[in-house]
């Protein structure tokens, strides 16, 4: 892979982004990278939980690379913007195994997209988050506009996509954007710290979770419904029966 780093460790992956000259803009190739380490992930079972982030103190991820922007047809555009979100932002947004992003610096455009598409984000004290593309004459294409109100509500995410103002950690995380603020040298190990919890839980109570979770934002009216099926499911799972058994047994579960 020439635009990440992987490593492996406490059962979790950490992928880092690596074009810091460059602000870890994604370019085409760094989305096709990401989308192929995503799905080795997936199936990878030393791989419990995953924390994306980027190279050098400045980025997190400075958006799609622009450079790349110029001279698309409307069709080229379209297939751009669909393929990011059902090969990159999708396969993230409902990953089997929790996501979090490390957000160590700028997070605009689709760096706050590719965020926002993580299930929990950590954010250091220094970090600037904003959706600019409509100073580009642009709007956010990798699920911006359908993220940020699901996170912030509505009038925030339209003054921060309308103005393209960039916003602190701390608005951020008093607006429900970032789940925690830390100083950068603590970030990495906040974010273990969160996935080593969800570790002692249920792999598969986990999956259903984020599914069910998803699934009721993209589809309100079912969500319940959705629950229903989900939770009834989980008393067939070796699981249940473990988890369950540990409790009456006064012992940790041993999932
Ligand atoms: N796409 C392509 N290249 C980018 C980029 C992007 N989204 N963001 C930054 N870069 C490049 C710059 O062109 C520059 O490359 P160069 O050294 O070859 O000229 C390098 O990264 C460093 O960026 P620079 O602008 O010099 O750093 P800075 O500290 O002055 O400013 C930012 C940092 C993030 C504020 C600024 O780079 C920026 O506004 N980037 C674009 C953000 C954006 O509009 N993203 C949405 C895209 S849809």
């Amino acid at each position: 892979m020439e635009n990440f780093t992987l490593k492996i460790e406490e059962k979790t992956a950490y992928i880092t982004i690596n074009r810091p000259d460059k602000m870890n803009a994604l370019n085409r190739a760094t989305l096709s990278e990401l989308s192929l380490l995503l799905k080795k992930m997936k199936k990878d079972k030393e791989v419990r939980g995953v924390i994306i982030t980027g190279a050098g103190d400045k980025a997190f991820v400075a958006g799609a690379d622009i450079s790349e922007f110029k001279g698309l047809s409307e069709r080229e555009a379209f297939e751009l913007s669909s393929w990011g979100h059902k090969e990159v932002m999708d396969e993230i947004y409902n990953f089997p195994k929790p996501v979090i992003a490390a957000i160590n610096g700028y997070a605009l455009g689709g760096g706050l997209e590719l965020a926002m598409a993580c299930h929990i984000r950590v954010a250091v004290e220094e970090a600037k988050l904003g959706l600019p593309e409509v100073s580009l004459g642009l709007i956010p294409g990798y699920g911006g506009t359908q993220r940020l109100p699901a996170l912030i509500g509505r009038g925030r995410a339209l003054e921060m996509i309308l103005t393209g103002d960039m916003v602190s950690a701390t608005n951020a995380y008093e607006w429900g954007l970032v789940n925690h603020i830390v100083e950068k040298e603590n970030l990495l190990d906040k974010c273990l710290s969160i996935l080593k919890k969800m570790y002692t839980r249920s792999p598969l109570a986990l999956t259903s979770a984020i599914h069910v979770v998803n699934y009721g934002l993209m589809n309100p009216a079912k969500g319940a419904d959705e629950e229903m099926k989900v939770f009834s499911k989980a008393y067939l799972t070796e699981d249940f029966k473990e988890g369950v058994a540990a409790f009456l047994e006064k012992r940790k579960p041993d999932f």
